[in-house]
C-alpha cells in the first residue's frame, strides 16, 4: 500500500488550499516543499497585506493558449467561496481598488488559515525538503525521491500533484521543477517569459527620462489585445506601476507599447482650444494643466517642443506633434526586469492536456498540475491567487 494517497508538491497558495481540500475528502495528503515555511509568496504578497482575490474575477481576467480552460474551475469556487472562507477565519478585509481585496491586518492571517484547514483534516505539511526524482510504475504508483538535510527518503503516493508555481522571484524558493515534471511525463509546456513585471527602457529613452523616477501619472497603456486604464510610475530603469505591469503580460519583446498620457484628452483638440482661448499662454503652463510639471517640463526638453514664444505661434503640424506623441506615444521596451522582479510566469503547462474539471494530466493518470505552473495567468489585481484557490480546490475535489 502506498504511503499517501496524495502527495502535493509545492506548499504554496495552490498546493495548501488542493491539500485541506483533499483531506477534507478523506484522502491521506502530504505535502512538501523545500522552503522553511509554508505559502512564501502569500506573505510578501500585496506588501504583506495579500490581495487575495478580486470582487470581479471572471474568465477574462485570464491569459491562456486555451482562454475557456480556466472557466470551470473559476466558477465551481469562485471569488465568493474564498471570501466565504476567509470570513469563517474572521479574518478583517477591505477592498483597496478595482475589485482587489486585502487584509487589514496581515497576509501571515491568510497562511495560517490555510495550515489550520490543512490541520483541521489532517494534511500533512513536510517542509525543507527536496525533491531529488520522481518516478511511475504499475506496482507502487508514484515514487517520489526526497532528501531533507542529510536525511534521504523514498515515498510512495498513488497521485501526484504539481503545485510548484512559476519562475518568478527565485529568491523565495521558485524553481523550474513543475515545468521538468510535466516534459518528464510528456507535456507540452507554453513558451513561459516573466510577466506583470516593470519594463526596461532604450538606453536613449533611460538616459532621457531617468530624472523623472518616482513620478506617477494616470494612463492607458495598451498592447496586443490588451488595454488597462491605471497607474504608471517612472522608475531609475523604465517605467513600472499597475498600468504597465498589467500590459507586461501583452507585450512582445521587439514590440512597442501605445502610452496614452492624457487618456482624458483629445490634445490635438484641446490645445487648438486654448490657442484660441488664451493665444499668450506659453506651451510650457498649458501642458502642466494635463501632466505632472516635471514630466511636462522633462517631454518637452526632451521632444524638442518649441520652448520659446506663445502658444499662437504654434503651427498645425507642431500641434499634431505633441498631441501624437500625449495621446499615442510608441514606447518601446528594451526588456523587462524578468523573473528577479515580476510577479507571475506567463505560460506553462499546456493546458489542453489537462482535464478543465480535475487537473489531471490527459497523459498521464494520477498526476495533477494546478496554480501558477500552468499557462494560466492573472491579471494584477488578486486574479492570481484566485487561480490557485479554484485550481486547487478542483484537483482536491478530483484527486
Ligand atoms: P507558489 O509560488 O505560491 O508556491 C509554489 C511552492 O512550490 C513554493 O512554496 C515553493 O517553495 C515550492 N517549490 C518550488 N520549487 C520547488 C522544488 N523544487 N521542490 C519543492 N518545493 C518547491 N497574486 C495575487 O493574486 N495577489 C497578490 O497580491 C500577489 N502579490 C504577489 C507579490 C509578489 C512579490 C509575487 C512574486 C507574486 C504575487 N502574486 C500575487 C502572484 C501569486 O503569488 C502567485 O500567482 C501564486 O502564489 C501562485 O500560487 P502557486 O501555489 O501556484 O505557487
Amino acid at each position: 500500500m502506498a504511503d499517501y494517497d496524495v502527495v502535493i508538491i509545492g506548499a504554496g497558495a495552490a498546493g495548501l488550499h488542493c491539500a485541506a481540500h483533499a483531506a477534507r475528502r478523506g484522502r491521506r495528503v502530504l505535502v512538501l516543499d523545500h522552503a522553511k515555511q509554508a505559502g512564501k509568496k502569500i506573505l510578501i504578497s500585496g506588501g504583506g497585506r495579500c490581495n487575495f482575490t478580486n470582487l470581479y474575477a471572471s474568465p477574462e481576467n485570464y491569459l491562456s493558449a486555451n482562454p475557456h480552460f480556466c472557466k470551470s474551475a473559476l466558477s465551481r469556487y469562485s471569488q465568493w467561496d474564498f471570501i466565504g472562507l476567509v470570513s469563517d477565519y474572521g479574518i478583517a478585509y477591505h477592498e483597496k481598488t478595482l475589485g482587489q481585496l486585502f487584509c487589514d491586518d496581515s497576509a501571515k492571517d491568510i497562511v495560517r488559515m490555510l495550515l489550520a484547514e490543512c490541520d483541521k483534516y489532517g494534511a500533512r505539511v513536510q517542509l525543507r525538503t527536496e525533491v531529488t526524482a520522481v518516478t511511475h510504475d504499475a506496482t507502487n504508483g508514484y515514487t517520489i525521491e526526497t532528501q531533507r538535510g542529510d536525511t534521504r527518503q523514498t515515498l510512495y503516493s498513488d497521485k501526484l500533484v504539481v503545485a510548484c508555481g512559476g519562475l518568478s522571484m527565485p529568491k523565495l524558493g521558485a524553481t523550474p521543477l513543475g515545468y521538468q515534471l510535466a516534459e518528464q511525463f510528456g507535456h507540452r509546456i507554453q513558451p513561459v517569459s516573466a510577466a506583470l513585471v516593470p519594463l526596461t527602457l532604450q538606453p536613449h529613452d533611460k538616459q532621457a527620462l531617468e530624472e523623472l523616477s518616482g513620478v506617477s501619472l494616470p494612463i492607458t497603456a495598451s498592447a496586443n489585445d490588451g488595454f488597462f486604464r491605471e497607474a504608471m510610475l517612472f522608475t531609475h530603469r523604465g517605467v513600472s506601476g499597475p498600468a504597465i505591469l498589467q500590459i507586461s503580460s501583452y507585450w512582445r519583446p521587439g514590440e512597442s507599447v501605445e502610452l496614452n498620457l492624457c487618456p482624458d484628452t483629445d490634445v490635438a483638440e484641446w490645445l487648438k482650444q486654448q490657442q484660441q482661448q488664451s493665444p499668450k499662454a506659453q506651451l510650457a503652463t498649458v501642458l502642466q494643466q494635463l501632466l505632472p510639471k516635471r514630466v511636462a517640463q522633462r517631454l518637452q526638453a526632451w521632444q524638442g517642443w518649441p520652448q520659446q514664444g506663445n502658444l499662437a505661434d504654434l503651427s498645425h503640424s507642431q500641434i499634431e506633434r505633441i498631441a501624437s506623441f500625449l495621446n499615442r506615444w510608441p514606447l518601446k521596451p528594451n526588456g523587462s526586469e524578468g523573473y528577479r522582479t515580476a510577479e507571475v510566469t506567463l505560460g506553462g503547462v499546456d493546458v489542453n492536456q489537462i482535464s478543465s474539471k480535475t487537473m489531471e494530466s490527459q497523459l498521464q493518470p494520477g498526476l495533477y498540475f494546478i496554480g501558477e505552473v500552468l499557462d494560466v495567468t492573472g491579471w494584477l489585481g488578486g486574479y492570481n491567487f484566485q487561480w490557485a484557490w479554484s485550481s486547487g480546490y478542483a484537483c482536491g475535489e478530483g484527486v
